[in-house]
């Protein structure tokens, strides 16, 4: 077993190193955009007949706090409406953008590229209106389209076990929707929009009184059989790939198993799944190193004890009030997840307050019983790289979010030893590394993307690495998956102070390493990020979501 794990471990590394971007040298890709190929952004599976799913007439009224807080939602039945309601406001369209020539899609949801390589599977109970079966949700026509139906007994079995009412929703991505754009370093990307998919799932859940508790003991290969997967006749380069399986359950019960036992799955294996999924492209590139990645860091079943979030040591204090609770924003919650947008541009002047700072960074940190990092990721390994630009009562300079209070020692001992580390606020675990002018900085290592210096800030997200992967390759992926969860959290919070954010994948990785003065991979920045005043690109025009179903539009 250790050799296998060792050469899946060294593989992994080889894929992480492989698809760094250099200065001087971009990770292996094309390097032009092959039109006639673009694959279609959405999955269907044709041959089956879907179940529409009707449409929000009015969204709730939950303020800003409910996102994340679980006190502050009342639980709501699980019926076919209320579970339209999470996808619609978690993996839903959000509008419909065009110029003369051109017109796309957007979704509650980012992308990178806008690409949306992850596509969500559920498994549901009888319910008005609904057959108990497993159902891919096709987000352009708002409906589930049956793969499977599920016996009385099967649910059965499946509740007696979870104990407690609720559904089963899967995650899993195409990788070749990203490797169309960015080649080899798509299977990165991928992740990080898991990670993002993850936390619009928990906040839409949250908003209903649900919770969303990620069933970590399960392997990919477990989860691919609930899903039909092996009995699927993917075209060449399309299969989807299993990520993870949640249960969706009443926000109130705490103690959910993390497993499904061997008879469930194989009860799925008995299954008669119907439905073959479309053709996204004509033709494909094979990335091999793709396929390697992926297998190297395929999950195999655990025990569920070995990712739980607590136990460990280092845990930040997860019961903290949050950073100035009265001054948050007065947009209803709902509302900041329709108008949460990647801003494209900044204006290079706006600025913010370092109340307003604080009050974002602070929502990034893991809480008790609050939405998204209660799900059971793990432990934090992610820190936050601040490049601050624009936020008055904070010198501009490189700042730090510690996480991981265990992390501070070792941080301190490998980063440059002129960093002050000198404590900014006592509220948080926010660090002064130095002052200085970063604009410049922050856009090179971000690909040279202008957004990265000319907002209030920027930042790269700094996971602790080799640890974490050295008994375990496949928690590479779950390092990407919390840094896309943070970066879900950027984003409506910048709307929450009426600034706007993007997810920036393009960096160059160990430029920012040797920013900080780390030699050894025992930190990697994952992913970057960056906040501001948006410039708004005039050209665009603007249409309703669901404009092109039947259903009133909103
Ligand atoms: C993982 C990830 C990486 C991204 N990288 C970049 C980037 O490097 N540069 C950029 O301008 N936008 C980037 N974006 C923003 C996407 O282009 C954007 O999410 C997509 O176009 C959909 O638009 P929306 O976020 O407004 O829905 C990224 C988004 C994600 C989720």
């Amino acid at each position: 077993m250790k050799t296998v794990i060792d050469s899946a471990v060294t593989e992994t590394l080889l894929y992480h190193e492989q698809t760094k971007h250099h200065f001087h040298r971009y990770a292996r890709s094309l390097g032009f955009l092959d039109w006639a190929n673009q694959p279609n952004p959405f999955r269907s599976y044709e041959g089956v007949t879907p179940v529409r799913l009707p449409l929000l007439q009015k969204d709730s009224a939950s303020e800003h706090l409910a996102l994340y807080e679980r006190n502050r939602n009342t639980f709501q039945g699980f019926t076919r409406e209320t579970i339209a309601a999470f996808l619609e406001l978690s993996l839903g369209l959000s509008a419909w953008k065009s110029i003369p020539g051109s017109t796309w899609s957007l979704r509650m949801n980012p992308s990178s590229g806008n690409l949306h390589p992850t596509e969500a599977h559920l498994i549901l109970p009888a319910l008005p209106g609904v057959t108990a079966s497993v159902f891919h949700y096709n987000s352009f026509l708002h409906a589930l389209e049956p793969r499977a139906e599920v016996s009385e007994t099967l649910w059965q079995q499946i509740k007696e076990h979870l104990h407690t009412d609720g559904f089963l929703v899967a995650l899993t991505s195409i990788f070749w929707r990203e490797a169309w754009k960015y080649g080899e370093r798509a299977f990165r990307y991928c992740q990080h929009d898991v990670g993002h998919a993850l936390a619009a799932l928990s906040f839409s859940a949250n908003l209903l009184g649900w919770k969303v508790t990620w069933l970590n003991a399960l392997s990919d290969e477990e989860i691919a059989r609930l899903l039909g997967f092996d009995q699927t006749r993917w075209p060449e380069f399309e299969l989807e790939h299993s990520e993870l399986l949640c249960f969706v359950h009443r926000s109130e019960e705490q103690q959910i198993p993390r497993d499904l036992p061997a008879e469930i799955v194989s009860g799925f294996s008995g299954l008669e799944f119907q439905g073959t999924p479309n053709q996204l492209s004509k033709d494909h590139v094979d990335w091999e190193i793709i396929p390697r990645v992926a297998e190297a860091t395929a999950k195999p079943k655990s025990t569920e004890g070995a990712f739980a979030a607590s136990g460990r040591p280092g845990l930040p204090d997860t019961t903290r009030p949050f950073y100035a609770p009265t001054a948050q924003s007065g947009i209803p919650a709902a509302q900041l997840i329709r108008q949460r947008r990647s801003a494209v541009a900044f204006d290079g002047v706006s600025s913010i307050t370092k109340n307003q700072f604080c009050t974002m960074l602070d929502k990034t940190l893991p809480r008790d019983d609050c939405a998204p990092f209660d799900l059971g990721l793990t432990v934090s390994c992610v820190h936050l790289l601040l490049f601050v630009h624009r936020v008055t009562g904070l010198e501009p300079g490189l700042y730090f979010l510690l996480r991981a209070e265990k992390d501070l020692p070792v941080l301190q001992q490998k980063c440059h030893r002129h960093f002050l580390w000198r404590p900014v606020d006592g509220a948080l675990p926010l660090y002064l590394l130095q002052t200085g002018d970063y604009q410049s900085t922050a856009t090179s290592v971000s690909c040279q993307q202008s957004i990265a210096g000319d907002g209030a800030f920027s930042l790269g997200m700094i996971a602790r690495f080799r640890e974490e992967l050295e008994t375990a390759p496949w928690r590479y992926r779950h390092l990407f998956w919390e840094t896309g969860m943070i970066g879900q959290v950027l984003y409506l919070e910048a709307e929450a102070q009426g600034v706007r954010a993007t997810g920036i994948g393009c960096f160059f990785d160990d430029p920012v390493h040797e920013l900080m003065g780390l030699a050894d991979d025992a930190f990697q920045s994952l992913y970057h990020f960056t906040v501001g005043g948006p410039r708004e690109d005039a050209r665009l025009a603007t249409r309703a979501a669901y404009h092109h179903l039947d259903a009133p539009a909103r």
